[in-house]
């Protein structure tokens, strides 16, 4: 590419022809979000919470407020959310009320006052989706950062965010009465082979000793959604290839942690954000993993990564009582 590039400029439809595939191959790639975390090493705490949107209905605010005491406690970084961030049908437009009620009144507390990385949901696919995605959320509350696909570099740590709803297969072929808006998403085909490639290739790029990966949907999970054959079987693979650390997703309304068999990737759900309590399970239907922590109900979760290869995950309920802690290595 520098050698078309350096060609002279008695051959412009050539030279022209080049910048063109470079700008498309960079719009193509996940932009990337330098996260200064302001310590004197590269350590890293954040807080994970998925699936919360109502109003602060349905204990929605109870953990919002505990999530503010434990993130005032081990001083977080930022906060993570896993999707399904508005229901039942995500933002109507840039100007929806929800934006304030669901979140910028909810999560008021001191420490929570960080950026807040986040994915959609299928809900969120149900109302204007752009709208989400627009740049103008940021000027009303200036902790939102939500996009499709995109990197966060904190510390130790490379965050990759994935859009997992478009391959979902049932949200083309059987999605009865819902209304997905796939805007700038189709061809579909063509989209999901851009995100696998891309993927690959940032994962190939990273250097972080922890390299952590956000999607909405559970690759391993027992709760009522179960595991998503699709990305089981079309990105699993990708970050089994790099070695990544943790797939940490929301989608089931519950907390739980996975491993695979040979205990070197874990897989988090934290999507227990408000409604919850499903009582419905899918016993090891293709889990082909390792259980390690269940709980049918609400809370969220702690991430600290310590040094290059400690860590230590903490599932909380309601009441900010700590329901499971391990320590992990990178
Ligand atoms: C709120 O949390 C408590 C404690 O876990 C639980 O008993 C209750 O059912 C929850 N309420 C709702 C509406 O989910
Ligand atoms: C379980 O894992 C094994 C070994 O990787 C693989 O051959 C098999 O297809 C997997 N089964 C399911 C149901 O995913």
């Amino acid at each position: 590419m520098a050698r078309l590039c350096s060609s002279t400029s008695s051959n412009s439809v050539f030279i022209w022809t080049c910048f063109c595939v470079l700008v498309a191959s960079n719009l193509a790639e996940f932009p990337r979000i330098k996260h200064n975390t302001h310590r004197n090493d590269d350590s890293v705490a954040f807080l994970v919470v998925g699936d919360w949107g109502r109003d602060g209905n349905y204990n929605q605010s109870r953990v919002a407020k505990q999530m503010g005491e434990v993130g005032k406690k081990i001083g977080i970084d930022f906060v993570i959310s896993t999707g399904d961030n508005f229901y039942d049908t995500g933002l109507k437009s840039v100007n929806d009320p929800r934006f304030e009620t669901s979140f910028s009144k909810i999560y008021t507390a001191k420490s929570l006052q960080k950026p807040w990385y986040t994915v959609l949901g299928n809900h969120d696919y149900l109302g204007n989706t752009e709208a989400q995605l627009s740049p103008a959320l940021r000027k009303m509350d200036n902790r939102w950062h939500c996009k499709r696909n995109f990197i966060v570099g904190a510390g130790y740590a490379d965050i990759f965010f994935i859009d997992t709803n478009p391959f979902v297969n049932d949200y083309f072929i059987n999605a009865k009465k819902q209304k997905f808006d796939w805007k700038g998403i189709l061809p579909r085909e063509n989209y999901l082979a851009a995100v696998r490639k891309d993927l690959d290739s940032a994962l190939s790029k990273s250097r972080a000793p922890w390299k952590i990966v956000v999607g909405h949907h559970p690759m391993r999970s027992m709760g009522y959604h179960g595991d998503t054959r699709e990305i089981v079987d079309q990105i699993l693979p990708i970050l089994e290839a790099h070695k990544v650390e943790m797939y940490i997703n929301g989608h089931d309304h519950c907390l739980e942690h996975f491993s695979n068999r040979k205990g070197s990737m874990q897989f988090l759900t934290s999507g227990g954000g408000s409604k919850a309590w499903k009582n419905k399970f899918h016993y090891g239907v293709h889990n082909n993993a390792s259980k390690q922590f269940y709980y049918d109900g609400q809370g969220f979760l702690s991430v600290k990564l310590i040094s290059r290869d400690k860590g230590a995950l903490v599932f909380y309920d309601v009441y900010g009582k700590p329901l499971y802690s391990i320590k992990v290595k990178a």
